[in-house]
């Protein structure tokens, strides 16, 4: 059984993908066997083998083994809308002992399982389950990424107290810099340290182009509150 992770995140957009697959990498250059999922994903292509989306296929591209897609993303849908909008219009509801199911198949070949969640911690998946009932029945610990920009201490914030009541554990947060020019960059970091109950694991510079391996460095110091 691996140790698993949720990399769950302040919005859309706030560096998820970028910061699961630095760590992915950080972990395998440390010798273990990682694999990662994305397990809902809106906004997919078709293809021949059916549809995919950009972010799984990187996550399924960085697994330390070869699965098929389905074991990384089990639900994906063609439409960058709301998950469970998108799950409606294509009419396929997401399932989640589905989910959980492909969890531990990959955890059975794994020393390492990073689980990219999808939007924020409070998105819904269908009409009575979040992200947030996903991760408990995953019962996996949680990783917040706030994507540094205007308004981040807000999400930060509120997002942190969600995870917080969900009784979910929360390993830290990493600091995102999504914005290469960001006022007050210093300050708003400070302030969420400050504020937040949950350690800083890292603090990730603007990157002019995905680097897993620069991202993994980043966690270099954090390894022992993983
Ligand atoms: N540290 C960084 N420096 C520069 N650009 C970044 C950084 N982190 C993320 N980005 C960029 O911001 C955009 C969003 O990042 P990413 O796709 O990782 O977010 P996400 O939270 O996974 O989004 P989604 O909700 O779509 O899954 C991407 O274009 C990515 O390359
Ligand atoms: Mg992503």
């Amino acid at each position: 059984m691996a140790r698993g992770l949720f990399i769950t995140g302040t919005d859309t957009g706030c560096g998820k993908t970028e910061i699961t697959l630095g760590l992915m990498h950080w972990l395998q250059c440390q010798g273990l066997t990682v694999m990662g999922m994305k397990p809902v994903a809106s906004g997919a292509v078709r293809t021949p083998e059916g549809l995919r989306n950009d972010d799984a296929e990187r996550i399924q591209s960085q697994c330390s083994k070869e699965v098929p897609y389905e074991w990384v993303n089990p639900f994906a849908y063609e439409s960058p809308i709301a998950p469970h909008l998108a799950a409606e219009s294509a009419e396929r509801p997401i399932n989640l002992q589905t989910i959980v199911e492909y969890y531990k198949r990959l955890s059975d070949m794994a020393d390492w399982v990073l689980v990219e969640g999808v939007g924020g911690w409070c998105v819904p998946l269908d009409g009575k389950s979040t992200v947030a009932d996903l991760v408990r029945l995953l019962d996996l610990p949680v990783i917040l990424v706030v994507g540094m920009r205007l308004g981040c201490i807000n999400h930060a914030l509120l997002t942190e107290a969600h995870i917080q009541q969900s009784g979910t554990k929360q390993l830290g947060w990493v600091a995102n810099q999504v914005d290469p020019a960001m006022a007050a960059l210093e300050g708003n970091v400070k302030t969420i340290s400050d504020l937040i109950d949950v350690p800083c694991l890292c603090r990730v510079p603007f990157l002019s182009k995905s680097d897993p391996v620069r991202v993994g460095e980043c966690f270099r110091n954090a390894l022992g509150l993983l």
